[in-house]
């Protein structure tokens, strides 16, 4: 098979598949449905700049891409073990990460129902080991199967060999892997466990929720606080959550009595960037066609550019003014192109 065989398109717009809808080019772009067809493709790219997709839902374009883009297609769910207590599914990179949810919430398998309604492919979930309401991707992931773009080889990496971090991996920093399928292990016998504030406010009138109810109470939480990126064009959180020494967080506390902080292992505090943003005075402020969101300050909405340096300009200035008053900088959670 020879380049022309191959179902690639070119000089394609990648507008439609960054939820922020910033306008650039791709030189090239494919969505391979299968392992085969995905490897076929490396071997007659070899020499292109690669990048991969999935949804779109954490990144933004602000210059065209001269190279080879790949949204991997590969979907299914296949049961690979059960016992009484436990299933590992393997899932294809290219599902829809709700829509696997919802499948092991209707199964009655639980450990990822907390991350109901995140936007996003599977593919991308390893890769900054999305989170929410006191859980992340890596309690649940077992290995992650890639193909190496160097060698055309498949590749297994345990959970460990992943070296998950918080919104973090090494898919993150090594660009070599294009995530194939994920093997999670999940529980077929679920108790509700109070973790985080907001979802046990939510439950506060059920006793013993269950798996439905908490899948259910998540998507009202997020839906509430969070702009829906057809209707307001965002990439969800924008900024991480910035981690702080025992000392920085007496420092923070000095000019901000009531900052929230959460434990993040050996004297390590993480506080809240949207409360930074919001004493800093942005939330819900808006600079020509790029704002804080009313509802959340952690939200950067598109009101309407296609320009991602309009995007970049405005993260500037937040960073900014947190540092000028807080002297914390603020690092973006989003990944730029
Ligand atoms: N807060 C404010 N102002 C606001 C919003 C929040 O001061 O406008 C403060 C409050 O003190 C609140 C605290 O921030 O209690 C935490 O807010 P929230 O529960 O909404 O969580 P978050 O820290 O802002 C993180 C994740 C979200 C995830 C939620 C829920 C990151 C970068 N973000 O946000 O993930 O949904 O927790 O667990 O860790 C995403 O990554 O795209 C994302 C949406």
């Amino acid at each position: 098979m020879n380049r022309n065989n191959l179902a690639i398109r070119r000089n394609v717009s990648l507008k439609p598949y960054n939820s922020f809808r910033t306008q650039a080019t791709a030189a090239f772009f494919c969505h391979p449905k299968t392992n085969e067809e995905l490897m076929t493709i490396l071997k007659e790219f070899s020499n292109e700049k690669m990048l991969v997709l999935g949804a779109g839902c954490n990144l933004f374009f602000t210059k065209n891409f001269d190279g080879l883009i790949i949204k991997p297609d590969m979907i299914g769910i296949k049961l690979l073990n059960e016992t009484s207590e436990f299933v590992d599914l393997e899932v294809g990179a290219g599902e829809d990460w709700d829509r696997f949810v919802e499948f092991c919430v209707e199964k009655g398998y639980s450990g990822i129902e907390n991350l109901s309604l995140i936007p996003g492919k599977v593919g991308a979930a390893p890769v900054q080991n999305i989170g929410a309401y006191g859980t992340e991707a890596k309690d649940t992931i077992v290995k992650v199967n890639a193909i190496d773009i160097n060698t055309g080889n498949f590749i297994s990496f345990s959970n460990k060999e992943c070296a998950f971090g918080y919104r973090d991996s090494i898919f993150k920093y090594n660009r070599q892997y294009i995530i194939t399928s994920v093997v999670f292990r999940l529980n077929k016998n679920f108790r509700y466990t109070q973790k985080y504030a907001d979802l046990n406010h939510e439950m506060n009138n059920i006793r013993h929720p269950s798996l439905r109810q908490v899948r259910e109470a998540i998507i009202r939480i997020r839906s509430h606080k969070l702009p829906d990126i057809n209707e307001l064009p965002n990439a969800g959180s924008f900024f991480k959550n910035p981690i702080l020494t025992q000392r920085e967080k007496e420092e923070l506390l000095v000019k901000l009595p009531e900052a929230p902080f959460y434990p993040s292992g050996n004297e390590a505090y993480k506080t809240s960037a949207a409360y930074l943003i919001e004493k800093a005075g942005y939330k819900g402020l808006r600079k020509g066609a790029v704002g804080i969101y009313e509802h959340h300050a952690l939200i950067i909405v598109n009101y309407g550019t296609e320009n991602g340096r309009d995007i970049v300009n405005f993260m500037h200035e937040v960073q900014q003014a947190v540092e000028e008053k807080f002297a914390i900088r603020l690092l973006p959670e989003v990944q730029i192109y």
